[in-house]
């Protein structure tokens, strides 16, 4: 079915996929560059040819500081998101941005698995913005635990965009032409959502 998407729908959304590539970005970083292990080797090698040593916990320490302001981002977004989840699902209340119910008998079985994928996204976000809080504002004995279920998350919301972007692209070249410049134009004659 076409669909046309609302202003505020569509704020949402984009505010959502843009905050989600960031954080992508971050953890990507945090895996790669930044890693507090590269970092620390790096930094070792250059002390023992300048004749210095640090300690392997020192040098962790030095890692972590050089990774910090680029995480705070990820922290930041996290805030963000936490605002931006709480009033997508405010929004419902007032007939906007309505969660689709994947049990509706009227909908197709690729519909169905549409409407799935969100509530599963759904769930794996409040799950990780609710241990990310923990983490930075909760008892400090729970921050290990919540950590382990946090970076979780990578699990759900890689699959969900590979997933989201195949979808979105396929029902663009097949029975939805338009649905890309209409998620971001809102134009389109048929339904609103
Ligand atoms: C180029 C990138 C993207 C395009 C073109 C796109 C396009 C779309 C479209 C057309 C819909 C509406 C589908 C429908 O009618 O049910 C949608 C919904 C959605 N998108 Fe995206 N999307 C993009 C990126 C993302 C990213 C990166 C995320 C988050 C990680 C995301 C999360 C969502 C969610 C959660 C919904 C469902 C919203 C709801 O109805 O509750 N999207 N997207």
């Amino acid at each position: 079915m076409k669909q046309s998407y609302s202003k505020v729908y569509r704020i949402i959304h984009w505010a959502m996929a843009i905050s989600f590539i960031l954080l992508l970005i971050t953890i990507f970083l945090r895996l790669t560059w930044m890693n507090k292990d590269n970092m620390a080797g790096i930094i070792e090698i250059y002390l023992s040819e300048t004749g210095q040593v640090l300690s392997q916990e020192q040098l962790i320490v030095l890692a972590k500081q050089i990774r910090k302001p680029m995480w705070e981002w990820h922290i930041y977004i996290g805030y963000f998101l936490v605002g931006l989840f709480i009033i997508r699902f405010l929004l419902p209340f007032f007939g906007k941005m309505k969660i689709s119910n994947p049990f509706d008998k009227r909908l197709n079985t690729k519909e169905k698995l549409q409407k799935w994928s969100y509530i599963i996204f759904y769930v794996g976000v409040v799950i990780s913005l609710v241990t990310g809080l923990i983490i930075e504002l909760g008892p400090k004995d729970l921050k290990k635990p919540m950590e382990e279920i946090h970076i979780l998350s990578i699990y759900y919301l890689v699959p969900f965009v590979v997933i989201h972007l195949a979808g979105v692209l396929f029902a663009e070249f097949t029975d939805q032409k338009g649905i890309v410049s209409s998620i971001v134009s809102g134009k389109n004659e048929d339904k609103q959502v």
